[in-house]
């Protein structure tokens, strides 16, 4: 079998873990697995079937039943899907971001996902961006990134993304949805949010998306050799 490579990228809600793991694996030819979309998918069906995100015993009784699918489409971009519909759009939704941070937080939650996140990374080369990704899903990982920006700056990028697709929404919203998931990711006992020892850190306050590109794309070719 070929070598495989797998990089984790981690770090808090809005850093630019996805846009920029996204471009790099695309230039590298890696898969990119974006693992906040699977937790987002879980909080998605806890929301359907109208049970409270802070409700952990019904949240966890559901998980037997869901029927969650990670797929890439023809464009090569990550899908998902939830008892058979794609979910891809739904998942983005900010109330759906705030029952994403709180199933999270459930030990069989995380358990219940951490196969199909293992099990990418066994056959692929891959970057794969979350929050534990680096300390639990995958400690052997041959680049650890920490990616990182300020509360400011995060929630100042979201706030455009929210904008183009149409949503309106102030800065104040989404800055206190920005420090609400950081002190939930961050302070939960299950795989909190934190740098693992040998990940290097990028912060991106104050560079852009080309240059963060630039900096996570050589961290990569260096430590590989590619
Ligand atoms: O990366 P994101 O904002 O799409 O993630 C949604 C939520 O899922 C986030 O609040 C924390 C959680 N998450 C997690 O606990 N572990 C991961 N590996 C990825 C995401």
């Amino acid at each position: 079998m070929n070598k495989v490579y797998s990089v984790a990228i981690d770090g808090p809600s809005g850093a630019g873990k996805s846009s920029v793991a996204r471009a790099a694996a695309q230039k590298l030819g890696f898969l990119y697995v974006d693992t906040g979309a699977i937790y987002r998918t879980v909080g998605l069906a806890a929301f359907r079937r109208g049970i409270g995100s802070r409700d952990r015993d019904a949240v966890v009784s559901m998980l037997p039943e869901l029927d969650i699918q990670l797929r890439y489409g023809d464009d090569g971009l990550q899908h998902m899907f939830l008892d058979g519909d794609d979910v891809s759009a739904e998942i983005r939704l900010p109330e759906i971001s705030i029952y994403a941070s709180d199933v999270s937080a459930y030990p069989e939650v995380r358990a219940y996902l951490m196969e199909m996140q293992r099990s990418l990374a066994r056959t692929n080369s891959v970057i794969m961006d979350g929050r534990d990704i680096g300390t639990v899903v995958l400690p052997d990982a041959g680049l650890k990134i920490f990616l990182t920006a300020s509360p400011e700056a995060r929630a100042q990028r979201r706030l455009l993304e929210l904008e183009k697709k149409g949503q309106s929404v102030t800065f104040e919203e989404v800055l206190r949805d920005i420090q609400y998931r950081d002190k939930n990711d961050s302070e939960r006992d299950a795989a909190p949010l934190k740098q693992a020892e040998d990940a290097v850190l990028v912060d991106t306050t104050e560079i852009d998306f080309d240059a963060s590109c630039a900096v996570v794309e050589k961290l990569i070719r260096e430590r590989f050799g590619l």
